[in-house]
């Protein structure tokens, strides 16, 4: 398996572009099983997650094709994907697609409201926490849909099409907000989702799926109203910069010194986070497409506290590259993190770095160290792995962080876009074996 060597100690001055994002990619390839037309969708991340995806929702029936444009930059310029799903031939998503990424479950709505059935595998555990999927089946049910559990799968039924329902979810929810939204847009009559997610990229979601004829208000708010159309058409749409790539930058940044203008992207959708690094004194300053942080390497930073949140609050996507800033910080911070019960895996591998954190139930409490130094470690899922990257960038010496592939799901091109920066960062090609 591929790993990454860091040699900490440079600092970084550039540009990076930011990609599109991720988590709006892959709930936006799903709408594209709502209608027989084509669904273009430009600026798309060169990611594993999104060729997976593309390979689910190829059994299922979907042409997929991926171009480059000649004219474009290949490192700014995202791909177009066209995914077209003339008719479902399947509609059965197995355990072993579905247990490899959790969104892939999204599918089921979107299939039971073309076709009225699918037959779905429950994605199982995930690393950082239990992870259920109860509020994305009471949504179904209320809009309809008869669900049964059999063996680790959802079968689901509505021979007569979905009906549009009020569903008032009991906490936020990102997947289970995206999830009643694509169903809904095809049920008969008016849905409301209350307590909905308000995460950039649903407002992404429903841009798109009202290009394509859907009828829905509010998103990007607690409360979204769909009015239920019989059917969709084809759409081209742009996917939203990802603000979570943007503000691992911004961390990477402000971690090795130096001056980093970040560009294709949207800098008010990280406030949150750059409202903290301000208190711990790094530079911010906003553009019309971007940010530039700044840091003089010599100036320590100050703790400052931090407690996740659904958006606007403060990303829990970015609460391991935050901890990882504050490892090297003046004093003690707090970390909290109220989303993801068991998200604190990357804490013993920063310790192997020489940090100093003690973790108590949904805290973190880090003291910050003169410095850290580069060592072997290893990467446990997407977010956490990038705050290891982030940590080597200051680290002494030379950090290796194994298993890679969870920076692959999520990260285009990262070793470039950093190096491209002034940072010593290289990819180990491994020899296919697996390293644990
Ligand atoms: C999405 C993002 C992920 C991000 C998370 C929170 C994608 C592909 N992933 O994940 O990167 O960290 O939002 O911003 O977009 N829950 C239940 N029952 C459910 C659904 C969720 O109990 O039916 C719980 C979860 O276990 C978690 C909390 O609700 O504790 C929030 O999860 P959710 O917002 O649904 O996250 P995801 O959509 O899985």
């Amino acid at each position: 398996m591929d790993r990454i060597a860091i040699t900490g100690g440079a600092r970084l001055a550039g540009r990076i572009p930011i990609s599109g994002a991720k988590n709006s990619a892959i709930k936006l390839m799903a709408a594209s099983l709502l209608t027989e037309e084509p669904l273009i969708l430009t600026n798309m991340p060169r990611l594993a997650d999104t060729r997976f995806l593309g390979r689910l929702l190829t059994r299922l029936g979907t042409v997929v094709e991926e171009s480059d444009d000649p004219s474009a930059d290949v490192v700014t310029a995202g791909q177009t994907m066209s995914l077209t799903t003339r008719e479902i031939v399947s509609g059965f998503a197995s355990y072993d697609l579905v247990r490899q990424m959790r969104a892939s479950f999204n599918v089921l709505g979107p299939l039971v409201a073309r076709t009225g059935q699918a037959k779905v595998s429950l994605p199982g555990g995930c690393t950082i926490g239990a992870r259920p999927v109860d509020l994305h089946l009471k949504a179904l049910e209320a809009l309809g849909a008869r669900i049964d559990l059999h063996e680790g799968y959802v079968y689901a039924q509505a021979p007569r099409g979905l009906i549009g329902a009020e569903i008032e979810f009991p906490f936020v929810s990102v997947g289970a907000t995206e999830h009643a939204l694509l169903a809904a847009v095809l049920a008969q009559g008016t849905t409301v989702l209350k307590n909905a997610a308000q995460e950039p990229e649903i407002a992404d979601l429903a841009e798109c799926l009202n290009k394509m004829g859907a009828k829905v208000s509010g998103a990007g708010t607690p409360t979204i109203t769909i009015e239920g159309v019989s059917r969709l058409g084809g759409a081209r749409h742009a996917v939203i910069a990802d603000r979570i790539e943007m503000g691992t930058y911004a961390l990477a940044a402000a971690m090795a010194g130096g001056e980093v203008r970040l560009t294709h992207a949207r800098p008010e959708l990280i406030d949150a986070l750059s409202a903290k690094m301000i208190e711990a004194g790094v530079g911010v300053t906003r553009h019309d497409d971007g940010v530039t942080i700044t840091r003089d390497p010599a100036a320590r930073l100050k703790a400052v506290e931090v407690t996740t949140d659904p958006y606007p609050g403060f990303a829990t996507d970015l609460q391991a590259q935050f901890m990882a800033l504050m490892t090297l910080a003046e004093g003690e911070s707090l970390v909290r993190e109220t989303i993801f019960e068991n998200r604190f895996m990357h804490v013993p591998e920063l310790g192997r770095l020489g940090a100093d954190i003690a973790v108590h139930g949904g805290e973190a409490r880090v003291r910050g160290v003169d410095a850290l130094e580069g060592a072997q470690v290893m990467a446990t899922d997407l977010r956490a792995s990038v705050s290891l990257v982030i940590a080597g960038l200051a680290a002494r010496g030379e950090t290796t962080v194994n298993r890679v592939y969870h920076l692959d799901r999520g990260f285009e091109r990262l070793e470039e876009k950093l190096s491209a920066c002034g940072a010593v960062i290289r990819r180990i090609k491994g020899d296919g074996e697996p390293d644990e």
